[in-house]
């Protein structure tokens, strides 16, 4: 069974994650979708927990997909899951000089890992859980932006 990884901080998942998840999961036959820490990201909006919970309700119509939380090193992660694809959706040049990075980072960690590259949808090019959380801080309508399932943990909280 091939299986794939897509982590990330999710803080939260939007429109641009979620079509890289759906075509991740047309791709491989399993997809984790692993919730992490980013030590550069301060100041989280959603607690790991609530963005797993997000992230869940959001890819509950995929079958071949799962969401785990990881507070550890993805090469770490990775060998838990016997899975040695990583998937990272790439959305401009800035994204591919901290991504290859990355990937040189895990494959010096795990040499079996693999990091594959989805660029992003046209539509997606410009999200960002950085620019959704502004436009959360504004009031902006929240459909075009985020998953149901956020929209929904929003309004709630409204
Ligand atoms: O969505 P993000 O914040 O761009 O995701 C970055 C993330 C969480 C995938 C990255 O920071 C990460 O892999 N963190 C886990 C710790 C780790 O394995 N570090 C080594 C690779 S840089």
């Amino acid at each position: 069974m091939k299986t794939a990884i897509y982590p990330g901080s999710f803080d939260p998942v939007t429109l641009g994650h979620l079509d890289i998840i759906r075509r991740a999961a047309a791709c491989f036959d399993k997809v984790y979708v692993c919730v992490m820490v980013n030590a550069e990201k301060k100041n989280p909006m959603f607690t790991p927990q609530e963005r797993l919970e997000l992230i869940r309700r959001s890819v509950a119509d995929i079958p071949n997909v799962e969401a785990e939380l990881w507070s550890g090193l993805l090469a770490d992660y990775a060998v838990e899951r016997q899975s040695r694809i990583l998937v990272k959706g790439l959305r401009h040049a800035t994204d591919f000089d901290q991504e290859y990075q990355m990937a040189a980072i895990n494959k010096g960690l795990c040499h079996d890992l693999e990091t594959v590259f989805l660029p992003a949808s046209a539509a997606y090019q410009h999200f960002s859980s950085t620019m959704v959380r502004e436009m959360i801080r504004y009031g902006q309508p929240m459909e075009k932006y985020v998953p149901a399932a956020v929209v929904d943990e929003l309004k709630k909280r409204q």
